[in-house]
């Protein structure tokens, strides 16, 4: 009997940039599209971070679905989320999203969470505000949901996990009271007043979720012997990787492939392939240098275009244009076999697109981003434009439905970005609109679905 290529594997979706490039509506397309074709994605499993993602889609009902401790995938019927062990849960709002969501028709009740995981303390929040605070002008500007905290608690071999909570109590007690001594004593530091804790509301909240709680590479196990399909669908992006990201203003995670898969607690063999995301311009939330940062006419239209503002702190996202020395960066990093490239439809109206093709750097040209990025801050982008389409790209099925200059656009990243032919990435999908069959699938995705 032929078999398909991706059963009992994980497809990783990893973002390219700083997050925000649609991850999570890849994942439902490609779910979707894998369901036309007769294969069911069974799994999402969101590996790292926690309550910091914003993962959002309009449905076919037009009704707008967002998850932030959950992976968007869950949307999808046949889709069980698992909450990773690397992850960090918020228990509160952790519950509070899988009610909405269950309100919503999501069958969170299949939920599987990883016992390693942290759990976020109440006081953690004190701790990351007082470290913002510390550093004035130079803070990162979090999302505020104290994921820092959490996984240096975790670094410290402090910070309480499921197992921990959901032992005995007194194993409970001890585990959070040591957690609290070391960030009162932090606190203390900083002068601000000591919190204390109240181990039933942990308590209570942790039992709330224990139904769900498991030993992951069990599951895993089960997946491969049952010759299931899932998708790991992370939090943030490489830009934000706590290493290789613009630090130290990134997130507390690692978003490379090789960190995601750590967090997971899966190995390279049970990938059937990389799939990196980037949209056709950049966007950023937060601080840190972001040299592209267009703060003029494009940046304005392209934030009304494509609705970029936070779907987790609503903040604006800063916005530029598609820029390959970032993407060079990403490609050496992240090494997808397929890339898909987002919202090209944000881009529609435009009468120019511009692209970064360089960076200036004291005059000197560089193609790719200096490894200190403090000095990205010195860097200037070299652009060139091209000429937009000014067409609806809504209704392309086929790279040959697009207006002709938007082919002539994503011929150019083929052509310029030199990195994709170096590493045989493949451009595989591209998105034309926020519907999730809205979109153009490549030969080159089809291959590596095995279709
Ligand atoms: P944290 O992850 O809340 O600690 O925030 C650290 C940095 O990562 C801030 O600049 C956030 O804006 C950014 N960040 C965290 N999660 C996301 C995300 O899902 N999308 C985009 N930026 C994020």
């Amino acid at each position: 009997m032929p078999t398909n290529i991706l059963l009992g594997k994980f497809i990783l979706l990893c973002d390219l940039l700083w997050g925000d490039n649609a991850k999570g509506s890849v994942a439902l397309r490609l779910a979707k599209f894998l369901k036309k074709n007769g294969l069911t994605v069974k799994w999402a499993i969101k590996p790292n971070g926690g309550g910091n993602s914003g993962h959002s889609y309009r449905n076919d009902q037009g009704i707008f679905c967002k998850s932030h401790n959950m992976p968007l995938a869950v949307f999808d019927p046949d889709i069980t989320a698992i909450i990773g062990a690397g992850t960090v849960v918020d228990l509160e709002k952790l519950q509070i999203e899988m009610n909405t969501l269950a309100e919503q028709g999501v069958a969170v009740e299949r939920t599987r969470i990883d016992c390693r995981a942290q759990i976020i303390l109440p006081i953690y929040k004190t701790v990351e505000q007082a470290l913002e605070e510390l550093k004035g002008k130079q803070s990162i500007g979090t999302t505020a949901n104290a994921i820092g905290p959490t996984y240096a608690m975790q670094a410290f071999r402090f910070g309480p996990t499921f197992n921990d909570l959901l032992d005995t109590r007194k194993r409970a007690e001890q585990k959070v009271k040591m957690a609290y001594e070391l960030a009162n004593a932090f606190l203390n530091g900083c002068n601000l007043p000591e919190e204390e804790f109240d181990l039933d509301l942990i308590l209570e909240r942790a039992e709330g979720l224990s139904s769900h709680v498991c030993n992951t590479l069990e599951l895993f196990e089960q997946i491969r012997k049952d010759g299931e399909i899932g998708i790991i669908e992370p939090g943030q992006g490489l830009l934000l990787d706590r290493i290789f990201g613009t630090y130290p203003f990134v997130t507390s995670s690692l978003t490379t492939p090789g960190g995601l898969l750590g967090h997971a607690g899966l190995s390279l063999q049970d990938i059937a392939f990389t799939l990196g995301i980037a949209k056709f311009y950049t966007t950023r939330v937060g601080s840190g240098p972001f040299p592209g940062e267009d703060l003029d006419l494009f940046g304005k239209q392209i934030r009304k275009n494509g609705d970029e503002y936070g779907v987790t702190t609503k903040r604006p996202r800063r916005c530029g244009p598609i820029d390959y020395v970032l993407l060079r960066h990403a490609l050496r990093m992240a090494r997808p076999d397929i890339i898909a490239f987002t919202k090209l439809d944000a881009l529609d109206d435009l009468e120019e697109i511009p692209v970064v093709h360089d960076w200036d750097l004291d005059g000197m040209i560089t193609e790719f981003p200096p490894a200190d990025t403090q000095r990205w801050y010195d860097c200037k982008t070299r652009t060139d434009s091209m000429p937009g389409w000014q067409q609806a790209t809504g209704q392309c099925e086929t790279m040959g439905d697009l207006p002709k200059n938007a082919q002539e656009y994503i011929r150019r990243i083929k052509e310029d970005w030199f990195e994709l032919k170096l590493y045989g990435t493949q451009i595989g999908m591209v998105t034309v609109g926020e519907k999730l069959d809205q979109m153009i699938v490549l030969d080159a995705l089809r291959k590596k679905l095995g279709l």
